[in-house]
């Protein structure tokens, strides 16, 4: 039997409450197939974490974790502690650390969610957003001076490399001609920074030249906005960067109905090290502790880390199985407009799983 050996980390909030319910959802799908299983191990690290040892993880988190075949992720983020710090300590160290330089999202309007968009235009959201995850905006180079004084300055330097865009627009071009329409919008902003961005513009030209079978359309970004709430049907795979994606991103996520389902990937498609699989809403400590956080994102999230282990059948089962309790609509959490609780959404998901199966 194949037995896949995964770091949890829950991290801050509702992360602990949802990635437990997922590991609950995760079992019941390997039970069920019969082939394979899951060797799960706990993390406790994040914001209480730092309260007791002044940091996030462990000095050698990344050395502990690199013989998983994933983490799957909670969130991270606390209401008392910066969030610079918070982020920076975990989530972006085992982002960058493992050099998971392809962050996955992809958007549907699940069966029965009602998305801000008119219905006919809503359905026609089918995408997948690529986002480089490891420079560009993020790289984390700038500095302060003159600290202050009134001449005080606080600079972040985008940077773009040979290197590290030539291999997420190859990823991106790879992942668009595995989709049936196989269509690219790569994203940009070079008509105002002339830099960086005609850097990235131009690479990601030379790389689209080997994918002759991909059809591809350039966008700046501040239209690209539009063309998702007005035109989401033109769109199928798109290329932007880290901080370009993660703005759009979170209106996908709005546009697909709730920030609570969504899910995400950090990629290193080398292999070498573990992928990352979080949902990609934060660590919500409004609801934390109520039982009611919705875990669907996680489960989403689930099926990516699923596809990720080669577990192809029981991915498609899973997210299947999460559709069938969307579309009946009477086990949803109140973020979705239910009552539903966390425990009984995975419960419905479970029973999903194996009443399918029978
Ligand atoms: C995301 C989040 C993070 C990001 C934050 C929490 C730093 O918004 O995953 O999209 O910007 O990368
Ligand atoms: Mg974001």
């Amino acid at each position: 039997m194949r037995s896949h050996k995964v770091a949890v980390i829950g991290g801050d909030g509702i992360g602990p409450e949802v990635v437990e319910a997922g590991c609950r959802v995760l079992d019941a799908i390997a039970a069920d197939d019969g082939g394979f299983g899951f060797a799960f191990e706990h993390f406790d690290w994040g914001s209480d974490y730092y309260r007791k040892h002044g940091r996030m993880m462990p000095e050698d988190g990344l050395q502990q974790l690199e013989g998983f075949n994933a983490i799957y992720f909670g969130s991270v983020g606390d209401p008392n502690l910066p969030d610079d710090v918070t982020l920076w300590g975990l989530r972006l160290a085992i982002c960058q650390g493992f050099d998971q330089y392809a962050n996955v999202r992809p958007t549907r309007l699940l069966p029965g969610i009602g998305g801000p968009l008119r219905p006919d235009l809503g359905a026609q959201i089918d995408w997948v957003i690529v986002r480089e995850n490891s420079e560009g905006e993020y790289a984390g180079v700038g500095g302060r001076a003159h600290r202050g004084l009134p001449i005080e300055v606080g600079m972040d330097v985008a940077v773009f490399t040979r290197a590290g865009v030539e291999r997420i627009a190859r990823f991106a071009c790879d992942l668009a001609r595995s989709r049936p329409r196989r269509h690219l919008t790569i994203v940009t902003k070079s008509n105002a920074q002339r830099h960086g961005m005609v850097f990235w513009d131009d690479i990601c030209r030379t790389v689209i030249r080997d994918y002759p079978d991909v059809t591809v359309d350039w966008m700046l970004v501040d239209a690209m906005t539009q063309r998702m709430v007005l035109k989401p049907g033109t769109i199928d795979t798109v290329l932007a960067t880290n901080l370009h994606a993660d703005i759009l991103s979170d209106l996908a996520a709005a546009l697909a109905g709730s920030l609570g389902i969504g899910a995400t990937a950090n990629i290193d498609p080398s292999r070498k090290r573990p992928s990352m699989f979080e949902p990609i809403h934060g660590s919500a400590f409004d609801i934390t502790g109520k039982g009611i956080a919705n875990p669907l994102g996680a489960f989403w999230t689930a099926t990516m880390m699923l596809d990720h282990l080669g577990e192809t059948r029981a991915a498609e089962r899973l997210m299947q199985a999460i559709e069938t309790v969307t579309s009946r609509g009477d086990t949803l959490s109140p973020d979705l407009g239910g009552r539903a609780t966390t425990a009984e959404v995975t419960d419905a998901v479970i029973g999903a799983i194996t009443g399918a199966n029978a």
